[in-house]
């Protein structure tokens, strides 16, 4: 492998998708790369036979339009056929070219923010590294950005736009993901004529400081749904056939885009500029609260079943102890596919979950020896009365286990493996 440091691979940037403002403003200093106007990320995920040919065209048309003020960054996940490999081979070729291995994390948007993480341009783009995009529509979005749009979004449905040839099923599915769309998130969705479009380019103004949460593979709506965009402009482009490599679209992305738009109107809705106004997850909190409340149905009927003297008539004590840990577990997997999914589905794998499911057994215990000391102190201190003093006790239990967790169990800052 190449060891020339100038052709060596990016650092990943680790912790919160958040995009940084932007890091230049001495003007007069150009030699740590504050001239450049347009960031090109490129996402790739086995596209060993595109990635020389995307870069070559692309190097092409931006050394005409706006040469040396760009760069092109490759952001591959770990490609199997060694993707990466072959974008690094072609740096000291082309000096505007930068290349980030990404091992740790997967996911094309999330791999898009990566690269928008170590970019530094005030434009950031993405372009699909499969050539399915066509790379003539870039010089078209720079101008609109040029003339004073946040965000330019090449669109297959303004004039000039179309898909070549997609079956009928595909244009169905297609055109019914974005109707969806509208229904849940018409403040996002309806903004656009393409939501849909992995193609575009946007200020760095309009989304520093948001952090990005995305899931699957639609980014745009993240940029519109967080960011700070005001002006939008559109381009028409054919989605071209892929000549080379295959989709990664399965069934899945579609699952995902689903959650995607449900967490996207949950978060930029009422609750979720409460939550960040007063800085807490009020609706983590809330569904913690609604899986906790489960847990105590559970906990009963296993109860029940073991004790009741017409059923197993097991000993109280070692009922109560199997019935208190299945309401745990039954705890444990709502919240953490649905209360803290958005970081359980970044840390996906079985040692994974064994290590938050461990860490919930303890924070819950803890919870419950807190729950027996403050039921204890208000009832002999405060307020005598063994309801009141459990509801509070109960409550405080609950907050610290909410706290807990998401700061040990759940937190952002892990990374797969
Ligand atoms: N780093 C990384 N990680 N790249 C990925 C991943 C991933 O997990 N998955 C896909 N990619 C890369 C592919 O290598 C390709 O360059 C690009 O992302 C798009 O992936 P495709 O699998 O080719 O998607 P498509 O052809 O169905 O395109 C659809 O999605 C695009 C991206 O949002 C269409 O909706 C397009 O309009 C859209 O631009
Ligand atoms: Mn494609």
């Amino acid at each position: 492998m190449n060891t020339n440091p100038s052709s060596s691979l990016l650092t990943v940037p680790t912790g919160a998708l958040k995009i940084s403002e932007y890091p230049y403003s001495d003007i007069n200093d150009a030699t740590q790369g504050n001239h450049i106007l347009l960031s090109l990320v490129i996402p790739t995920y086995k596209e060993r036979d595109n990635v020389e040919k995307i870069v070559t065209i692309l190097s092409g048309l931006l050394d005409d339009a706006i040469p040396d003020r760009y760069e092109l960054i490759i952001v591959d996940d770990d490609s199997p056929d060694l993707t990466w490999q072959v974008a690094q081979s072609m740096i000291p070729d082309y000096p505007q070219l930068r290349v980030m291995r990404r091992q740790e994390e997967r996911g094309l948007s999330s791999a898009v923010i990566r690269g928008w993480q170590v970019a530094r341009g005030r434009v950031l783009g993405v372009i699909d590294g499969d050539l399915q995009h066509p790379p003539e529509v870039l010089t078209q979005l720079l101008h609109k950005i040029e003339n004073g749009a946040d965000l330019a979004l090449a669109s297959r449905h303004v004039e000039g736009g179309g898909v070549s040839s997609w079956s009928v099923v595909r244009r169905f599915l297609s055109r019914g993901a974005q109707v969806l769309g509208l229904i849940i998130l018409p403040s996002v969705l309806g903004r656009v004529t393409d939501p849909m479009s992995g193609y575009f380019m946007v200020r760095r103004s309009a989304i520093a400081g948001a952090t990005m949460n995305p899931v699957g593979y639609k980014i745009l709506l993240e940029v519109i749904g967080r960011g700070n965009v005001r002006e939008i402009a559109e381009a028409g482009y054919v989605f071209r056939e892929r000549t080379e490599g295959e989709s990664k679209v399965t069934w899945k992305q579609y699952i995902e885009y689903i959650q995607h738009l449900i967490r996207l109107r949950v978060s930029t809705g009422k609750l979720g500029k409460i939550s960040r106004k007063i800085d807490f997850p009020v609706g983590k909190f809330i569904r913690f609260g609604v899986v906790g409340f489960s847990g105590v149905f559970v906990d009963m009927a296993v109860l029940y079943l073991l004790s009741d003297p017409t059923t197993l008539g097991i000993p109280l004590t070692r009922s109560k102890i199997v019935a208190g840990e299945v309401a745990i577990l039954n705890n444990f997997l709502w919240n953490d596919a649905w209360t803290f999914a958005d970081v359980s589905m970044q840390q996906k794998g079985w040692k994974q979950r064994m290590k938050r499911f461990l860490k919930f057994n303890v924070v819950c215990l803890a919870g419950l020896i807190i729950n027996v000391l403050v039921l204890n102190i208000v009832y002999n201190f405060l307020i005598r009365n063994q309801y009141i003093a459990n509801l509070i006790a109960i409550a405080v239990a609950t907050i610290w286990n909410f706290w807990v967790n998401l700061k040990l169990s759940w937190r952002v800052t892990d990374v797969n493996k």
